[in-house]
């Protein structure tokens, strides 16, 4: 049983395998946090405490630990709900009611519900316990019962509390191109603000928070959530005045104005949250268990070839063909027509909106490279951009008024092009419709779902900023219902679209544009800390890369490449017979281990070296995979002594290091490890580890 429950107390205490987290009903009717953190068995031991004042300045709701907090009373730090009544009252007084335990599929959800004072409007605090995965999904959900309209102009979907101060939070920054860079800070008094404003996505910030205390991978205390939400959020991570630290994380309230209309419901975007006491190690773990177990699509994700870093617009079906039969030769399953294949498509300025197979391109239709395709084996993929329009396509002529736009105002076009207001159940009709008719007439087992600028003459509806993305949302759970084998990628201008909301719904996410193998294992590197190996899109591509100019040899590209869902991005025409040799070689490789890869557990071992190596390790079952990279041997190189992790301690495991077959104990492995030394630039070995069964 996750949930336990102390009537008499009015407290409520949630068990995961190693963790708890309780909070009460106190004497005002307010929902008060207790605890959150290692295990505690016993509910009794919870006590509510009776607060008071500090001083007339520091009233008691500044020093309750609400679980909700909203506007309203003596309230001044950040709050999750701001609401306007029809009376023009902006003050919400919430009383607990009850409580309800529902359980699905063995998960226990406990719902607090509450009421407010004064008008019938209800305020419902969701905690669903994944008790093996030492996760809490907390949401929020509000329903107006009133004759009135409510505008609802906040809402976060919950409030954290640490009982510490000097924490470190970290997240990621980042651009185009750049993005999943780890950045770390301390904590202190004032306010930490990450969020996203361009309602389509965001490069710069990801959707959660992780708080530690001096953690390191392996120990130490460490609070994480992310949020289920690829639109505009924001995340608040507060130092109080009062000894703790508390976190929000929801949609933004920047320019954001939501309606509820008498009688409807309206449920936010949950926070998938954890605590550990085990260091980064043990959160990336629980995450991407939960994720592989319960939101991505079982079965390992094919090798991928994608033609646009060697066509770009410059598609023709019969180079795809040759394309195609390249990619075939070297060992890919997936063969994906990358962006210039529709429309008048010949560069960012036009085709976006005209959903229609170019002539010119392709004379007789998509059929005879899909034919090709499939006779030699593969599948086939195809990209889109549905969300928006050129300025010079049909659609826009036709329907100048579906973009965001003011009335009085020229819409802005980025990359040449305007976003639809999807919100608009005739553009939400028109893109189902497309899409199911693409997937309809052609046989595609592959989407990948492209996003290319952000949203802005965002109209007059304040809410689109949420609502265009639920719309996206709705798409494609539709589409899926329909044709439910086509896996969905999610791009927007690189890894754009990289969070919670959009994993489950879409399959893979691209990672980012920058494919320099270098730079990518930074990027992979973060990207690791919350989001699963499976779902992570990697291509090797050309040198010198696009981005960085850097030459970097094929066997590194390949390895770089290969800690991910692998993909080739290259001009496959080009290679050399010893770039076609090593390419079949690395991707066969990559298809013997690829069950390690993507379903194993992830492990960011530790750099004992002064150079700079980067060493990862898989373990699933019986078998471990290790990465070892060194862009460059540095002054005094002696080499790096590797310390696996997650093994047997008594059991024994056989490895080959250059050539020649070690076997060592677990303890041995993990605690004295095995020295290594790589050479020059761009050297990578990929080692594979073996428990001997007996
Ligand atoms: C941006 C994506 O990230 C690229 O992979 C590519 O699909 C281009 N868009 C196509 O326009």
């Amino acid at each position: 049983m996750s949930i336990i429950v102390n009537k008499d107390k009015k407290i409520f205490l949630l068990q995961s395998k190693n963790n708890s987290y309780a909070f009460g009903i106190d004497n005002l009717g307010l929902v008060r946090h207790l605890y959150w953190g290692s295990k505690i068995e016993s509910i009794e031991d919870f006590e509510m405490p009776i607060l008071t004042e500090v001083s007339t300045n520091d009233p008691v709701f500044e020093i309750t630990k609400e679980e909700f907090p909203v506007y309203g009373s003596l309230r001044y730090k950040e709050h999750c709900l701001k609401a306007t009544f029809s009376d023009k009252t902006r003050e919400i007084v919430y009383k607990y009611q009850d409580y309800e335990i529902i359980k699905e599929k063995k998960i226990e959800e406990l719902i607090i519900k509450l009421k407010d004072d004064n008008y019938d409007f209800y305020i419902n605090l969701h905690y669903k316990i994944y008790e093996e995965y030492d996760l809490i999904e907390r949401y929020v959900s509000l329903k107006n019962m009133s004759n009135d309209i409510i505008e609802i102009e906040k809402i976060h979907s919950g409030q954290f509390h640490i009982p510490y101060e000097d924490l470190n939070f970290s997240n990621v920054h980042g651009h185009w191109g750049a993005e999943q860079q780890r950045f770390v800070q301390k904590v202190n008094y004032g306010k930490i603000v990450i969020e996203n404003r361009r309602g389509i996505s965001t490069h710069n910030h990801n959707p959660y928070f992780i708080l530690d205390r001096d953690a390191t991978e392996t120990s130490g205390e460490v609070f994480f959530g992310a949020l289920k939400l690829s639109g505009n959020f924001s995340g608040v991570i507060e130092q109080t005045q009062y000894g703790e630290t508390l976190v929000q994380l929801g949609i933004n309230s920047h320019d954001f104005k939501l309606n509820l209309e008498p009688g409807e419901e309206f449920v936010a975007p949950s926070i998938l949250s954890g605590y550990t006491n085990g260091g980064f190690e043990t959160m990336t773990h629980n995450l991407h268990k939960f994720a592989k177990d319960n939101v991505l699509r079982k079965g390992l994700r094919p090798v991928l070839y994608n033609s646009w870093e060697a066509t770009e617009f410059k598609v023709s079906c019969d180079e795809q063909i040759k394309l195609a039969r390249k990619a075939k030769e070297i060992g890919a399953e997936l063969f994906v027509v990358d962006d210039g294949w529709f429309g008048e498509r010949h560069g960012i300025d036009n085709g976006l909106g005209d959903w229609y197979v170019n002539k010119e391109k392709f004379p007789e239709g998509l059929n005879p490279l899909i034919k090709e395709v499939k006779e030699m084996g593969m599948m086939f993929g195809i990209w889109v951009e549905p969300e928006m329009v050129n300025p010079k396509a049909e659609l826009y002529k036709k329907n100048p008024d579906w973009i965001y736009h003011f009335d009085t105002r020229e819409s802005d076009t980025s990359r040449g092009q305007y976003v639809l207001d999807v919100t608009k159940k005739e553009v939400k009709e028109f893109i189902y419709n497309m899409l199911d008719e693409l997937l309809t007439t052609y046989d595609i087992d592959y989407i990948k779902w492209d996003a290319n600028r952000p949203i802005s003459q965002s109209s007059v509806k304040k809410d689109i900023w949420y609502k265009h993305i639920e719309a996206i949302y709705d798409i494609v759970k539709e589409l899926k219902i329909k044709h439910p084998n086509v896996l969905f990628e999610a791009c927007a201008s690189g890894g754009g679209r990289i969070d919670y909301g959009i994993l489950g719904i879409f399959d893979d996410f691209w990672t980012s544009d920058n494919t320099d193998a270098y730079d990518r294992l930074a990027i992979q590197d973060s990207y690791s800390y919350i989001y699963p190996i499976k779902a992570m899109r990697a291509w090797v591509t050309d040198c010198p890369n696009f981005l960085s100019r850097r030459v970097i040899p094929m066997k590194f590209r390949y390895h770089s490449a290969m800690m991910g869902t692998l993909g080739i991005g290259c001009n496959i025409l080009k290679f050399t017979d010893e770039d076609i040799n090593l390419s079949k070689e690395l991707i066969n490789e990559y298809k013997q281990i690829r069950h390690i890869i993507q379903e194993g557990d992830f492990y960011r071992l530790e750099n004992s070296s002064k150079n700079r190596y980067s060493i990862y390790q898989y373990n699933k079952e019986d078998e471990s995979l290790l990465f070892v990279f060194l862009p460059q041997s540095e002054i005094g190189h002696r080499g790096v002594t590797i310390r696996l992790r997650g093994l047997e301690e008594d059991s024994n495991y056989i490895l080959k290091l250059e050539e020649k077959q070690i076997i060592k104990s677990g303890k041995y492995l993990m605690n004295h490890g095995i020295d290594f030394k790589l050479f020059g630039d761009y050297d990578s070995r990929i080692i594979k580890i073996n428990k001997i069964v007996r």
